[in-house]
Formats: structure tokens, C-alpha cells, sequence
């Protein structure tokens, strides 16, 4: 991607010439701005901040006023990536013009360049409100983690013939209500192929396979800065929490000897000046 602003329909593009979209999730400034400099497409400000960032159980309680403040901060650290926010629990499902709304408060007062919203083929009226209003929505189908409850857990969905065809009515009615993305998570990975190959809105898999159009992780997770449990589709790309309790063990060792701060790390002051505070001061 260029230096200049990704827009919704360089991703639709993207699709069409064949390049793989690369999409994470950043929740701050610096998140942001280094997911900007190593060149991702699109930052989503995902409602998993509740949990990686909140320490909360589960996304239901995140609130629109806090994927605002999230997203004010990411926006700020993105000038290039489209910038896409999760709408959180509740905040789409009480009619459509709530959902416009909503969708309106988190552009306006946020700033972010889209929003994603959870929801198969019955989101359809509202995704196409949203769009009709002149909001970008990405979609969100397969494992949606705000009723992952209602859909038997964290599990892997579409997996005999039934589920599996109401996720492609679900793409394709996403698809159709103008959305200009979908995420698709926790598929079988033939699925997720057939998924793309049945819209022509790029598919960004979490956990759908390599056939779809791009990939999206939580940064996080590709990071190892969690010791709990990681789902079988996160490849971790470093390991930061135990270089980062390592930093801090040492820096509270030095701090205990007083080995830090040496000179280096010291302002210094004139002998004069501070012979002639001694002096005063007696
Ligand atoms: O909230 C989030 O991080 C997400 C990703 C898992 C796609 O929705």
C-alpha cells in the first residue's frame, strides 16, 4: 500500500489485484503508530481491548465511550492505515436508527475511517442503513465473539452442511447490504475459501485458513504478551512478556542497590553553585 490514506475502496481493490490485506488490532497511540510504520492496511480498534487491554472476561461489557476513547488514541498514531472501530455490544441491535447513531458518535467523536459490526444475513437492514448514512462498515460473521454464548462458546463454526451455508448467505447478504469487507473467524479453512470465492468484497480471515483475502490477529496475541490460554489459529511473531517482567525485574534489582540512576542517567550542577546553596542553606 501507498503512503496515503487507505480508503474502503483501495481494500475493495485489493481483492480484485490480488493482494493480501494484513489487518491488526492496536487499542493506543503507540500500538497504532507501529502498526503504521510496519505497513498494515487496516488498524481495527477491535472490542477485544476489554479483554486485552481491560482485563475483562469476556467483550460484552465494553462500552461505546470506551471504543471511543480507544479509538481517539489509535487514530492519532495512524495517518496512513484505514482505521476501522468495533461497534460494541448492544450498540446495533436496538433498531436501525440507533444504530446509525451509534455508528455516527464513534466516526464523529472517535474519528476512525470505518466501523465493523458482528451480524449475519438478519444485520443485513441494518449494515445497509449504516452504509446508506455514509459510514464504511466492515462486516463481522462465522464466530461472533459478542454472542459467542449464544452460539455454544469459542468454537469453530460451520462445520456440518446447514451452518456452513447460512455463513455464505450471511457473506453474501453483508455483501449486498454494501459493506466493503467482512471479517470471517473461526471457520474450517475450506470454508473460508469457498466464502471468498462466493462475494466479491474481500475476506479477512481470523482462523478461517490461507485462502481467503487477509488476515487479521489481535496484536497481543502475535506479540506473546499473554500467558493464557492462545486459540490454535494465532501464530505468535514474538515473545514480549517475559522479555518485558525480565526489564522489570531488573530495573526494580537496580533501583533496590541503587545501582540506577548512575551519572549517566544524573543532571549534574555547577561545584560553585552548589557550594553557594550549602552555604545559603546553613
Ligand atoms: O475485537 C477484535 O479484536 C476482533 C477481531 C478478533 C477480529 O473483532
Amino acid at each position: 500500500m501507498t503512503a496515503t490514506k487507505v480508503t474502503p475502496p483501495d481494500i475493495v481493490r485489493a481483492k480484485q489485484e490480488g493482494r493480501k490485506l494484513v489487518e491488526i488490532t492496536a487499542y493506543d497511540y503507540p500500538f497504532g503508530l507501529m502498526a503504521q510504520e510496519a505497513g498494515v492496511d487496516i488498524v481495527l480498534v477491535g472490542d477485544s481491548v476489554g479483554m486485552a487491554m481491560l482485563g475483562m472476561e469476556t467483550t460484552v461489557p465494553v462500552t461505546l465511550d470506551m471504543m471511543i476513547h480507544h479509538t481517539q488514541a489509535v487514530v492519532r498514531g495512524c495517518k496512513t492505515p484505514l482505521v476501522v472501530t468495533d461497534m460494541p455490544y448492544m450498540t446495533c441491535n436496538t433498531g436501525i436508527r440507533d444504530a446509525i447513531m451509534n455508528c455516527g458518535r464513534l466516526m464523529q467523536e472517535g474519528g476512525c475511517d470505518a466501523v465493523k459490526i458482528e451480524g449475519g444475513e438478519e444485520f443485513g437492514p441494518v449494515v445497509e442503513a449504516v452504509v446508506k448514512a455514509g459510514i464504511p462498515v466492515q462486516g463481522h460473521i462465522g464466530l461472533t465473539p459478542q454472542t459467542a454464548g449464544a452460539l455454544g462458546g469459542f468454537k469453530t463454526q460451520g462445520k456440518d452442511t446447514a451452518a456452513a451455508c447460512k455463513i455464505i448467505k450471511d457473506a453474501k447478504a453483508i455483501e449486498a447490504a454494501g459493506a466493503f469487507s467482512i471479517v470471517v473467524e473461526a471457520v474450517p479453512a475450506p470454508l473460508g475459501q469457498l466464502i471468498a470465492e462466493s462475494v466479491s468484497i474481500p475476506i479477512v480471515g481470523i482462523g478461517a485458513g490461507v485462502a481467503v483475502d487477509g488476515q487479521v490477529l489481535v496484536i497481543h496475541d502475535i506479540l506473546g504478551l499473554f500467558d493464557r490460554f492462545v486459540p490454535k489459529f494465532v501464530k505468535p511473531y514474538a515473545t514480549l512478556r517475559p522479555t518485558i517482567i525480565d526489564a522489570l525485574k531488573t530495573y526494580g534489582q537496580e533501583v533496590r542497590t541503587s545501582v540506577f540512576p548512575d551519572p549517566e542517567h544524573s543532571f549534574i550542577m555547577s561545584e560553585k553553585v552548589l557550594q553557594e546553596v550549602r552555604e545559603k542553606m546553613r
